[in-house]
This record gives structure tokens, sequence and C-alpha cells, in this order.
């Protein structure tokens, strides 16, 4: 399956992605990375490995209008799967028709709680004792649409957001991979909001 993943920042969860692919327990290939911001340092790591980048800056375009650019340069790599990763934008109803439940984000906390910006902050705040992360099918929403998939991570009492932060991130490098891997194999069905995973059958 040929992926496109969109990035605006670190790349940490662009670069697991990499790696799955490179340990073969991913079945895919990485066919662009695109970044909304040029100093993105998810950008290097694509460099370094020889994948295919593109910087596609917002600036002056309205949402529909960006959204046409990357959907075109997206269809011209032949991208199959979308893998929105640390994509600091809202998708317009154009993008998301584009790739019917074929675009994937991950969100660092349990949806429907915590959405939006700092969620392992927005975490600690509530004071919850177990928060995680999610994979979701992205919908014209803010870390809105069906989930795919998601692992729960506890809150420590002397958790700060860094520390906290990390031990999630860990968890999105597994489960982001694994999410993808589910599509591959076709396993995955959605009903509604219910997204449902078939399990391997035994020979
Ligand atoms: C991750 O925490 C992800 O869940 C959120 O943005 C962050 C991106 O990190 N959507 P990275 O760029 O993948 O390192």
């Amino acid at each position: 399956m040929r992926l496109g993943i969109l990035i605006s920042g670190r790349g940490s969860n662009f670069e697991a992605i990499a790696n799955s692919i490179a340990r073969r327990k991913l079945d895919a290939e990485i066919a662009i990375v695109i970044s909304n911001r040029a100093n993105a340092a998810g950008l290097e790591i694509a460099r370094e490995r020889g994948i295919p980048v593109r910087v596609i800056a917002s600036q002056g375009l309205d949402r529909e209008a960006y959204d046409r650019i990357v959907v075109e340069e997206l269809k011209l790599h032949e991208v199959e799967l979308v893998c929105l990763a640390g994509f600091m934008r809202l998708l317009s109803a154009h993008f998301v028709r584009s790739f019917p439940d074929r675009v994937l984000n991950i969100h660092p906390s349990l949806l429907p709680s915590f959405p939006g910006l700092d969620a392992q902050r927005q975490a600690l705040e509530h004071g919850v004792k177990i928060t995680g992360c999610t994979v979701h099918f992205v919908d014209e929403f803010l870390d809105s649409g069906p989930i795919v998939l998601q692992a729960a991570v506890p809150v420590l009492d002397d958790d700060s957001v860094e520390t906290l932060s990390a031990r999630i991130l860990a968890q999105e490098h597994v489960i982001y991979s694994r999410a993808i891997q589910l599509l591959v194999e076709e396993r995955v069905s959605v009903e509604g909001r219910r997204v449902r995973i078939r399990e391997i059958e035994a020979e």
C-alpha cells in the first residue's frame, strides 16, 4: 500500500512508520512526505532515507485551495492511504471526500477525551488516572472520526507533561503502524462510528 504522510514538525511517528516498513512489520511503502512547514525536522529524516518530500506552504491560500494542491500531489504519487502524523491543520471536505475512509490520524489521548492541542497537559490538568493515544479515521472535524485503535497509558503521580508525553509517544509509535497494517490486510470495516477489526482466521 502506498502511503502519503503529512507532517508539520518533529516527525517521530513518520519515522516509526518508516522503521516498521524497514523491519517488514508493515507491508507498505512511503510514496511521499508532505509538510506545510519548511523547517519541519521530519523532512530531514525523510531526505536521509531517500523518501520524496514536498513542502507545501499554506500562506495566502484558503483551506480548500490548499487542500486541492495537497490532494493533487498525493494523487500524483498514487497514494492509497494518507497518514497525518503531527500535521497541524484541519482537512476540508474536499480532502476527506478525495480519500474516503483512507485518511488516518494519531492523537495523544484516549478520544473523545482531550481533543485539540496539548492533549497530554489537558489530561494532567483534569487529573485522569489513565490516558493514552488514538488512531482514528479523519473527517472534517477536529480529532473526531471513527476510532481504529487505542492504547492506554497510566498517569503517574509524579508525571510532568514531558514524562507523560514520552510514554504516550512510545505507544503512538506502536499502534500507528499496527493500524496501518490492519488496513493493508483489509481487516478493517467502518459501520457508522464503529470500526470493526476482523480477526485472522485460524488455518
Ligand atoms: C504526536 O503526539 C501526535 O499524536 C500528535 O502530534 C504529535 C506529533 O509528533 N498528533 P511527531 O511529529 O510524530 O513526533
